[in-house]
């Protein structure tokens, strides 16, 4: 059936759907959440195995206190809520990001998820939480320069293969990028990962995106012919 293994998904367009409707950006976070419960069980039913979300990237510090605050009361209130439901659906929660600058109440809550969710199977959620693909990549430069110094590995054994289990979760490369919202740029989002990944661009706000719209896109890949740098030879 050809399903990507593993599907990112660039949540953008919150603001602006509340923005048409007269509503306060907060509310298009609101329902935005309300959509990523829905696509990631729709996911997680479809058989995809992994799921990373951009949920809060380390530019967004640029927003308003007030916005900043917002964000991370619904990811604690989503952390703490969810949690039940979450192990139900037997799904495994993981984080991407920095975590020093955090408050200590999102970390708490996060420890919590990770913690009651590690032995779930079915699939793997990613959240990435004051996360940016560039930091990552000088964070897992730094783990891996430590490594050598300490003499646990040779300069050898450093290769792209090997790079992702200096990343902040050694998952699989991205085989589908999802961003809503209408931009046709990346934002900083698992840099890395991405390295053959299908783009798949949707003008829905992320509060509009259905289920359907996740079929859509997986259709697209399968038509896809990924050659990963080969010349087909039928
Ligand atoms: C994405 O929606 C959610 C986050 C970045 C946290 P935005 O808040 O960026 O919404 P727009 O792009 O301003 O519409
Ligand atoms: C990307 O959206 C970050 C998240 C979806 C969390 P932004 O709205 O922050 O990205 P730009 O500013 O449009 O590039
Ligand atoms: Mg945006």
């Amino acid at each position: 059936m050809n399903l990507p293994k593993h599907i990112g998904i660039i949540m953008d367009g919150n603001g602006r759907w509340a923005i048409k409707r007269g509503l306060k950006r907060s509310e298009g976070h609101k329902k935005g959440g309300k959509t990523l419960e829905k696509i990631a069980l729709h996911a997680k039913n479809l058989g995809i195995k992994y799921l990373s979300v951009y949920a809060f990237s380390t530019d967004n510090f640029k927003r308003s206190e007030e916005e900043v605050n917002y964000l991370m009361d619904l990811l604690i209130y989503y952390f703490n809520n969810k949690l039940e439901k979450v192990c139900k659906d037997n799904i495994k929660v993981v984080f991407s990001g920095r975590r020093n600058n955090l408050r200590k109440d999102v970390i708490e809550a996060m420890d919590n998820i990770i913690l009651r969710t590690q032995n779930n199977t079915d699939c793997v959620l990613n959240i990435c939480l004051n996360y940016g693909g560039e930091e990552e990549i000088v964070d897992a430069s730094i783990k891996l320069a430590h490594d050598l110094n300490q003499g646990l590995i040779k300069k050898e054994d450093i290769t792209r293969e090997s790079f992702y289990k200096y990343l902040y979760q050694d998952l699989p490369p991205l085989d589908l990028l999802i961003r809503t919202g209408k931009e046709k740029r990346l934002s900083n989002f698992m840099l890395y990962q991405m390295y053959y990944a299908e783009i798949y661009f949707s003008n829905l706000y992320f509060p509009d995106f259905k289920e359907k719209d996740l079929d859509k896109a997986i259709l697209f890949y399968q038509k896809k012919d990924r050659r990963f740098g080969s010349v087909k030879t039928d």
